[in-house]
């Protein structure tokens, strides 16, 4: 099969195209045909040596897939051969066959096509844990989502709307900012024309935001912490701008707030069954009704997987990336 390699560690241009042994899945797992792939941003580290495969993963890049069951081993649950599903991997995405855990793989939503459904597992399994299980976000809350029109941020938005829930947003520019309102978001700041925790405070009042999700990290959280009301919850999946930052604990302490944190690729399977649980009761009766609608941003074909990730890097896009794999 085709796939994508990462040559070497941390350095420039390190993807190729190879040809490479199809995958064997072990019990309670099956092969998928893959049809399109996901790009997402831990793809970027991972080509940097930053983010490595969990152990028994795949090592070539990519984290979610849509495609059709070929093979199923051992007990697969209702899984058959035929079935069109989307898939959370631990690595291997940017090839023609994935092996997948099968309590990791969701059926394709109605009305969602497989583009779409590429888009979707890395990011509603981030955003599901995060937002909603630690975040404890709930319909009378006020959310504040930085990076709105990421890949993440575009999902979180929907879903956080989908919830009830008031949602405040930062981009990097008024096109972005415009993405945003269209996503849902009730306020939409660009951080780099305004100084967003005076906009949001002169938008919605001073203290009034119940959760954050930051990817941001270094001089975004002690903004945040004066933005947020006493009792909110403070949750971190990146740190895009540092992992350290310099906090008045006194403020935590003041407030009540919890601040809170997580890493999706290296949590055991049984955990990240529980979050496909959790999606298929609550996150894919949104996806069936319309509610949620993966944001495509650009398609491209598997072996331009290297210029998708450039685009990523410059922060061009507004919603996802997706990789082209089967040929038409
Ligand atoms: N913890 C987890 O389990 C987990 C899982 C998946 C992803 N992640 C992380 O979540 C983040 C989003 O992932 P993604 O795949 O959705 O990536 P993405 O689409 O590339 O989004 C990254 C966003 O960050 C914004 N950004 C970049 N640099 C920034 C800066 N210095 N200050 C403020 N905003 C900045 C960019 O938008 P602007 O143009 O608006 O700046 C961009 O939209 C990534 O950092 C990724 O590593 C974490």
């Amino acid at each position: 099969m085709k796939a994508i390699h990462i040559t070497a560690p941390n350095t420039p241009d390190n993807l190729a195209m190879i040809e490479a042994e199809r995958p064997v899945p072990r019990d309670g797992q099956v092969l998928i045909r893959v049809h399109y792939a996901g790009v997402n941003r831990p793809d970027l580290l991972q080509r940097k040596g930053m983010h490595p495969p969990p152990v028994g993963a795949s090592e070539f890049p990519g984290l979610d897939v849509a495609g059709e069951i070929v093979e199923t081993r051992g007990d697969c649950g209702d899984l058959n051969v035929g079935d069109a599903v989307c898939a959370l991997l631990g690595g291997g995405g940017y090839a023609e066959y994935a092996v997948a855990d099968a309590g990791l793989c969701l059926a394709v939503p109605k009305g969602v096509d497989m583009v779409q459904a590429a888009a979707l597992p890395e990011c509603v399994f981030t955003v599901w844990n995060n937002l909603f299980l630690r975040g404890e976000l709930t319909a009378n809350d006020t959310v504040l989502i930085h990076g709105g029109t990421s890949g993440i941020g575009s999902f979180a938005i929907q879903m956080a709307r989908a919830a009830g829930a008031h949602v405040v947003t930062t981009a990097g520019s008024d096109e972005k900012c415009a993405a945003c309102h269209e996503l849902g978001a009730h306020h939409a700041i660009n951080y780099r024309t305004q100084d967003f925790v005076e906009a949001i405070e002169s938008a919605i009042g001073t203290e009034r935001v119940n959760v954050v999700l930051d990817m941001v990290g270094g001089d975004y959280i002690a903004k945040n912490l004066r933005l947020m009301a006493p009792e909110g919850r403070h949750v971190n999946i990146a740190f895009l701008r540092g992992a350290k930052a310099e906090i008045d604990l006194s403020v935590i302490m003041k407030k009540r707030l919890i601040m809170t944190g997580s890493m999706l690729r290296l949590r055991p399977l049984a955990e990240k069954e529980r979050l496909a649980a959790g999606l298929r009761d609550v996150v894919w009766p949104w996806l069936n009704r319309g509610q949620v609608v993966p944001k495509i941003h650009r398609i491209f074909p598997l072996k331009d997987a290297l210029i998708a990730h450039e685009m990523m890097e410059r922060s061009d896009h507004i919603g996802k990336i997706i990789l082209k794999v089967i040929d038409d």
